[in-house]
């Protein structure tokens, strides 16, 4: 997990076997503040250990609630009233997602401090919608010292909220406030993501009624602090969709024959499309429980404009421009939801791409594998990372990667994973 850790990949190598998805980082960690409204014990499966996850550890030790991780994937969220309602810059600032903390705590003690999130390398991410959000539920909102501080002290109230945009973590923290808020709140223009669609399930266990998720609009039932108690049985994380397709596509990037266990197909729909669109079959074995990718005929190249879910995921974007360095032409990919995130053309660039880009767009042309070198690169960004390493393993040559705290943060053994399907993939340390 060190800084200096780099991966050093030698490329080349057909990839082939089977893989299981992990938990998806997206779901476990809105859940795990989700903690926070009940106490007593919570469970969960599926749990996928990264350092986003030990950070969410951190924060919760913080606040009184103890996550121990009772075997491999399985883990006990203990949570006790908690003096705490300002949490450190420290604490916060390894990961944006912490952000979640500011609903359920003002929402259970009436007040909350945590730190702004700062700008970050692929945009500015402002929560400024979180906060009108909070505000439209009755909680003053302060900021100062670079910290926000939310106040509801007679307790939040319910209300109707119309995001500007259908924010990811701004509708989880909504909700999570709105949960105990007692009476009819509802949230329009929200975040359809299947990871929404869990929280909710999770929240509903709690014993919060709410309709609507996974649609544009939500209506939240929420209850009085005290009135929720914790799930009575695991909730299992979701499949992470992004890691999912990370993985598919060193299948056909290495000419080789790659099974994913344990993908959800139906949370790729997008990614399914442009798949089919690029040349690709998508074949799922038997039980359906498998996925490959078959390109017999070559890969295509095949636009893509990142939206928000279900469209083509931002968080894909990076991946598929590694993907098209292999296609036959020039593929455009344009970026809609974050201002910088073409960080990682720079360093494809470096491993020999041939792309340039012009505002949200760039222009990738595809080449033979041939064509590209190893080199030494940084990784910019988690999905950054991965686009990395799946260019790297189509190359003869060496490449080394840079930057693994942000591979850390989002993928769960992602050189094992490679390295059981035949990667020459070793992690050092300088
Ligand atoms: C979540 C995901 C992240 C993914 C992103 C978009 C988690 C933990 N992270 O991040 O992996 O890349 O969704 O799918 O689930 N915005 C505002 N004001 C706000 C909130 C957002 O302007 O108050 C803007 C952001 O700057 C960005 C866009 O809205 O341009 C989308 O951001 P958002 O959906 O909030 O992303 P996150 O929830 O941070």
């Amino acid at each position: 997990m060190s800084k200096t850790d780099v991966l050093v990949v030698r490329g080349g190598n057909r990839l082939s076997g089977k893989v299981p998805v992990s938990g998806a980082k997206n779901s476990i960690l809105p859940l795990l503040f989700g903690t926070l409204l009940a106490e007593g014990d919570h469970t969960f499966h599926n749990v996928p250990e990264l350092s986003d996850v030990t950070s969410c550890q951190e924060i919760l030790k913080f606040l009184n609630a103890d996550l121990s991780f009772l075997e491999p994937g399985q883990v006990r969220v203990r949570v006790k009233s908690s003096s705490d309602r300002q949490i450190p810059y420290e604490l916060m600032r390894k990961m944006r997602a912490s952000i979640l903390a500011l609903g359920p705590l003002v929402a259970k003690y009436g007040e909350a401090e945590v730190p702004l999130p700062g700008g970050c390398a692929i945009g500015s991410r402002p929560v400024d919608l979180h906060l009108k959000g909070l505000e439209k539920l009755g909680a003053t909102i302060e900021l100062s010292g670079g910290m926000i501080k939310a106040t509801a002290r007679g307790g939040l109230k319910p209300n109707r909220y119309l995001f500007d945009f259908p924010t990811v973590t701004g509708t989880e923290n909504l909700m999570m406030a709105a949960a105990l808020t007692p009476g009819e709140t509802c949230l329009e223009n929200v975040a359809k993501e299947p990871e929404i669609v869990q929280l909710a399930e999770f929240l509903k266990g709690l014993g919060v009624e709410i309709e609507g998720a996974g649609t544009g609009t939500m209506l939240i039932f929420g209850k009085k602090p005290g009135d929720l108690k914790p799930n009575k049985v695991a909730t299992v994380v979701i499949p992470d969709r992004v890691e999912a397709a990370t993985l598919l596509l060193a299948g056909p990037m290495t000419g080789g024959d790659v099974w994913i266990d344990r993908a959800v197909g139906d949370y790729l729909g997008s990614f399914k499309e442009k798949v089919i669109e690029a040349g690709g079959k998508w074949e799922t074995d038997d039980s359906d429980s498998s996925i490959r990718l078959n390109f017999q005929n070559g890969i295509q190249a095949t636009q893509v404009k990142t939206a928000v879910y279900p469209g083509f995921p931002t968080d894909l974007q990076s991946q598929w421009m590694a993907f098209m360095c292999l296609a036959n032409g020039t593929s455009q990919i344009s970026e809609t939801i974050f201002e910088n995130r073409f960080m990682h053309v720079q360093e494809l660039m470096r491993l020999g791409a041939k792309i340039t880009v012009e505002g949200k767009t760039a222009s990738v042309r595809g080449e033979n594998p041939s064509n590209f070198s190893g080199a030494r690169v940084m990784a910019t960004d988690l999905r950054a990372s991965a686009s990395l390493v799946l260019l790297a393993l189509t190359i003869n040559g060496e490449s080394q990667i840079e930057g693994l705290e942000h591979l850390d943060r989002g993928y769960e053994k992602f050189s094992q994973k490679m390295q059981k399907l035949g990667a020459d993939i070793t992690r050092v340390k300088l």
